[in-house]
């Protein structure tokens, strides 16, 4: 497909693709790394997405194939393909919302943090072409490790002369999303009526459940605490070893990244009182980076709302998370400074 042309051929007859120039609050959405596990169900959920007008589909691989087959759904958004770093470019004029799952998942034994040494080259090169092609885009950072791969795309960002703090998001819905699944079913409801904010970072101990805080509010007994936070804590570890060494989460992160972009484009879109948990450029803690609920809007991070009240086991969890969450930020910005 044409990257910027308006024009399509269906049935042999070329013709101006009215679809393509937005309607009523469309946006142009593009996915990189579209071909991956997470990035084929993503760029399905994102074809379905009415606020979405054009989607561009970019890997290193297989773009061709998956472009073809989401491009059959018949929903109004248009779906074109770019394959390859030369094509990078093209995949990215225009964007209103980048989300990026390109890179390496984990397998059995391995951390988050055993992912740096190649995802942080893909991120770097990808925030490049944000910086030079759509500099005002919104960024959806997926890949791992999210605490050091966010501040790569800052400095990136930053060295460009492009950085806006307010439209850079890492993604830690897929937290939520369990905190949300695991305590309804602790406490015997439907996960769409919980709402359990999560804070600090999407690793390990760095990721927070602040339960005191659920929406309702519950009171859990202090077994039920230690075993929703640590199953939280370890979601993400437990879907790598049931795929025993297939990879990571995909589908529920899929599923948390859809959820996640269309909050996004709600708030660009002007919608009141879109609030989502992500980790961003922060003052909320000491922090330069922290996940905490935020307002989004037509800047992007409109606002961070602060941890409020926290109890003694959740003050304790913020303690013992600062340090490794600053350390994995500080080997972000020493990578993308270097
Ligand atoms: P995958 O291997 O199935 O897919 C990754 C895709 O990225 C592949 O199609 C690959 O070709 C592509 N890719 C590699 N280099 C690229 C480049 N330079 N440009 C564009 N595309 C490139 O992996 P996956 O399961 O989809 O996971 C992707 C990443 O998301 C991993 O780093 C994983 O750890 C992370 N992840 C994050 C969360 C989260 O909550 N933030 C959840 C699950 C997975
Ligand atoms: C997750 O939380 O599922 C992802 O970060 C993938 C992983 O490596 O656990």
């Amino acid at each position: 497909a044409g990257a910027h042309s308006n024009r399509v051929h269906e049935n042999g007859v070329e013709r101006e693709d009215c679809r393509a120039k937005g309607g009523a609050g469309g946006f142009k959405v593009a996915v990189l790394g579209a071909s991956g596990g997470i990035g084929q169900p993503l760029s399905l959920l994102m074809k379905m997405n009415p606020l979405v007008s054009v989607l561009h589909l970019y890997d290193v691989v297989n773009t061709p194939g998956v472009t073809a087959d989401v491009s059959h759904m018949d929903t109004s958004t248009v779906v074109r393909g770019f394959l390859g770093k030369e094509q990078l470019e093209d995949a990215l004029v225009g964007m209103d919302l980048v989300i990026i799952p390109a890179g390496i998942p984990r397998k059995p034994g391995m951390t988050r943090d055993d992912l740096f040494k190649i995802n942080a080259g893909i991120v770097r090169t990808l925030c490049e072409g944000v910086a030079k092609c759509c500099p005002n885009a919104l960024l959806n950072i997926i890949s791992n490790p999210v605490n050091s791969t966010v501040p790569i795309a800052a400095e990136v960002l930053k060295k460009a002369g492009v950085y806006n703090p307010k439209r850079l998001l890492g993604v830690t819905t897929l937290d939520v999303v369990r905190a949300n699944t695991f305590v309804a079913e602790v406490v015997g409801v439907d996960p769409k009526d919980i709402d359990v904010p999560v804070v600090g970072g999407h690793a390990g101990i760095t990721i927070l459940p602040l339960l005191s805080q659920v929406n309702p509010r519950f009171s859990f007994t202090n077994e039920e605490i230690e075993y929703l936070t640590n199953r939280i804590q370890n979601g993400g570890t437990e879907v790598v070893e049931a795929k025993a060494g297939t990879g990571s989460a995909t589908l529920s992160m899929a599923f948390a990244a859809a959820k996640f972009a269309d909050a996004c484009l709600r708030g660009l879109r002007g919608d009141a009182g879109v609030e989502y948990c992500a980790f961003v450029a922060s003052e909320v803690t000491e922090l330069p980076f922290f996940a905490s609920k935020v307002r989004l809007g037509r800047a992007g991070v409109e606002e961070a709302f602060p941890l409020g009240p926290l109890n003694s086991y959740e003050r304790s969890g913020l303690e013992k998370l600062k340090k490794e969450l600053q350390a994995s930020i500080d080997k972000g910005f020493a990578f993308a400074r270097q």
